[in-house]
């Protein structure tokens, strides 16, 4: 939230005239008044709120019921990092203070990036290879996930189960974790050793069965935690802050709205990842990202001709893809084509040096995937899209970020882009490609080992702590 407010008026303060200027400042200056006045009301008039801002606190799933556990509805209950298991102790271990560190520093350079059009400030893939590989190797040692156990015979198996045939399409994505993860080493079938619990159900296939379909996908995700809540201990036990479920289809992001509270605890794994207010919460949640699933390279890759600048093909359904048309439908540079393309996409993809993704819909479209697999380097138009695997990829050494403002502007900032710029951005986009693509069986270091990496940084580093008067288990 921080993040996107504070880029917001750094735009703000950039881009508009000084009457505008004024405007906006007299705006903020008030806003901030009367969220001051609301806050203190609210404090005074809430007599338990605890002031202590340092403390984390885990919301609680609601569920109506009549046990102990409903008179701390509504309530939110403080919980302590976890004490005794080195492993899980955050503060304990530096690699991960300097890694946040390190983060944090990407994602101010990345700001100040976009206005000065710098891409050669880090011109390594990676935040910090060495530290990564050390991590990585101990998630796939250690992480073990239980998934709640559905037969053959469930009448939802075609939710919760991966399915039999090949898997396609532009949501691929959720599907081919479901696959990829059943069959893994990373299962168990004990779960008092299991770090996470994964809610088996894909958004797809809910969406296209008559018995569910979208608007039944609310109730579908209430039923079904209401179910393993009564069923099982280890909801419980964390409010579901160790469960996580996987969505690549946008319309993922109503599914928890009739189970409002688990969505502040489970994580998401999702595609639709964006800062900007939704349902997807940055600091617990993770971006997984959108592939159309293609086996092997194309065969042109490293000698094919780029003669063109950059290139965008698709539909015209958001307020970005209208800016870009109207400023770059007739450019001879950027190609940018509205609508079905008479010629092969690959060839787009091969013959271009930029492979242009814009927001659709969402934040998120196969487009990314898509030129990396091409060899071709993504400009990221989408605002606040919290890109994937960004803790652990630097962005800036391998697609260029555009902010959606910046459209009019696009071609200076890429003819600015020197040709040892541009060499240093496609040998990255040509090292992280792999991360961008899942195979059958899957591959150390493809999408589903980095989703994988993902999620066990998110595994309990909190839990709560029992006292007598709370013990509901
Ligand atoms: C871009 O970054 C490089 C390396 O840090 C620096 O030498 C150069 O002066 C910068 N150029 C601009 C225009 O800021
Ligand atoms: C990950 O684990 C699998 C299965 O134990 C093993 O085959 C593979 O080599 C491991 N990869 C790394 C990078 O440690
Ligand atoms: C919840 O459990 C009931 C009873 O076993 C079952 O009929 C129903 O299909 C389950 N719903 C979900 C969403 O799992
Ligand atoms: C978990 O808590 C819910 C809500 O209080 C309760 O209905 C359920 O029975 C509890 N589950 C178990 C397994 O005790
Ligand atoms: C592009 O060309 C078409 C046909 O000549 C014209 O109608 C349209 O206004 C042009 N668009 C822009 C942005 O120049």
């Amino acid at each position: 939230m921080g993040k996107s407010s504070s880029f917001l008026y750094q735009v703000s303060q950039h881009r508009f005239p000084a009457a505008l200027k004024g405007f906006f400042y007299f705006l903020h200056v008030s806003l901030a008044l009367t969220t001051l006045l609301v806050i203190f009301i609210y404090i005074s008039t809430t007599g338990n709120v605890t002031n202590d801002h340092a403390q984390t606190t885990l919301y609680l799933q609601t569920l109506p019921s009549t046990s102990s556990i409903s008179s701390l509805i509504g309530q939110t209950i403080p919980i302590v990092p976890f004490e005794n298991n080195d492993n899980d102790d955050l503060f304990a271990d530096p690699s991960r203070i300097a890694r946040m560190t390190r983060a944090n520093q990407w994602f101010l350079g990345n700001l100040f990036g976009l206005t000065n059009g710098n891409y050669t400030d880090n011109q390594e893939a990676y935040h910090d290879g060495d530290l990564f590989l050390q991590d990585y190797k101990q998630m796939n040692k250690s992480l073990k996930i239980y998934v709640y156990p559905h037969s053959k015979d469930d009448p939802f198996a075609n939710v919760l189960l991966p399915p039999d045939s090949d898997i396609k399409g532009n949501f691929a994505s959720e599907l081919l974790f479901k696959k990829a993860l059943m069959k893994s080493h990373f299962i168990t079938k004990d779960p008092n050793e299991a770090d996470l619990f994964y809610m088996p159900f894909s958004i797809s296939p809910m969406r296209t069965d008559p018995r569910i379909d979208v608007d039944g996908i609310p109730g579908f995700v209430k039923n079904y935690i209401s179910n393993i809540t009564r069923k099982y201990p280890y909801w419980n036990r964390t409010g579901g802050a160790d469960h996580f479920y996987v969505a690549c289809h946008s319309i993922g992001k109503i599914a928890f709205d009739k189970a409002f509270v688990a969505r502040l605890n489970v994580i998401q794994l999702v595609c639709s990842s964006t800062y900007f207010p939704s349902s997807y919460l940055p600091h617990k949640d993770a971006s997984m990202p959108q592939v159309w699933p293609r086996q092997g390279d194309p065969p042109n890759l490293l000698t094919s001709q780029r003669k063109r600048l950059a290139f965008f093909a698709g539909a015209v359904n958001s307020p970005v893809r209208i800016a870009l048309l109207k400023v770059w439908a007739n450019d001879t540079e950027i190609f940018a084509h509205f609508g079905r393309l008479q010629t092969p996409y690959s060839e787009q993809l091969l013959g271009s040096k930029f492979c242009i993704h814009v927001k659709g819909f969402e934040v998120n479209t196969a487009r990314v995937a898509d030129a990396l697999y091409y060899g071709c380097v993504p400009i990221i138009l989408a605002n606040h899209y919290d890109l994937p695997f960004t803790d652990i990829l630097n962005w800036k050494s391998f697609s260029v970020i555009v902010h959606h403002i910046d459209i009019p502007v696009l071609k200076k900032i890429l003819q600015g882009i020197s040709n040892d710029e541009y060499s240093m951005l496609q040998s990255n986009a040509l090292r992280v490609r792999k991360h961008f693509q899942w195979n059958v069986p899957p591959i150390d270091f493809d999408a589903f080992h980095m989703s994988m990496y993902e999620l066990w940084k998110r595994r309990s580093v909190v839990r709560v702590k029992l006292t007598p008067s709370m013990e509901f288990m």
